[in-house]
């Protein structure tokens, strides 16, 4: 392993363990340890050479997207977004971190209203609108609050930091016609 490999892979293990450390002392529910864990993925942001580590991920949505941390509660993805690419307000089944490393993202964060009783209706608050830049980071907590969308202004690198793997099966919502439906993960 080259120095520069062994630096990265100390990068993403300290974020990796800082977050568990801030996840354990918040019972795991990252919305109390929010400004933490935002920093925590803010300081990875700074490092220059997160674009030589990770594994393939396959049968995801973006092109080149690596998988650069994982055990079965806490994943990092580390991906490219294009201008034009973008999926309507959708969850993953898990807690999720969105952080901008290099381009602008406008970004979304929903908080579920309704008991999710009714099929195929969804009542959505959108509770954070923002773009992000280089080093900003979003957080929305467990389902069924991991409601958001990403909309790259231009093309970005963006990682996503997860509370476990994607659930094979993403809802996807109309907030204003308060409409959801499914669709599989693994679904172009
Ligand atoms: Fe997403």
């Amino acid at each position: 392993m080259t120095s520069k490999e062994q630096g990265v892979a100390a990068a993403v293990r300290r974020c990796a363990g800082d977050l568990i450390r801030h996840l354990d002392a918040a019972g795991g529910d990252p919305t109390i340890a929010g400004e933490e864990i935002k920093a925590s993925i803010a300081r990875l942001m700074t490092y220059p050479d997160l674009f030589d580590v990770g594994i393939v991920r396959p049968a995801n949505h973006g092109e080149s997207s690596r998988i650069i941390y994982y055990d079965p509660n806490l994943v990092m993805i580390f991906g490219v977004t294009r201008v034009g690419q973008m999926d309507p307000p959708h969850n993953h089944g898990t807690w999720l971190a969105t952080a901008v490393y290099r381009g602008e993202l406008r970004y979304e964060g929903y908080l579920r209203r309704d008991d999710g009783s009714r099929a195929g209706y969804a009542e959505l608050d959108c509770v954070e609108s923002r773009v992000m830049k280089p080093g900003d980071v979003a957080l929305c907590g467990a389902p069924p609050n991991d409601i958001h969308i990403t909309i790259p202004v231009v093309d970005t690198w963006a990682l996503v930091v997860a509370g476990g793997a994607f659930s094979n099966v993403r809802e996807y919502y109309d907030p204003q016609k308060r409409q959801r439906w499914e669709k599989s993960e693994k679904a172009a």
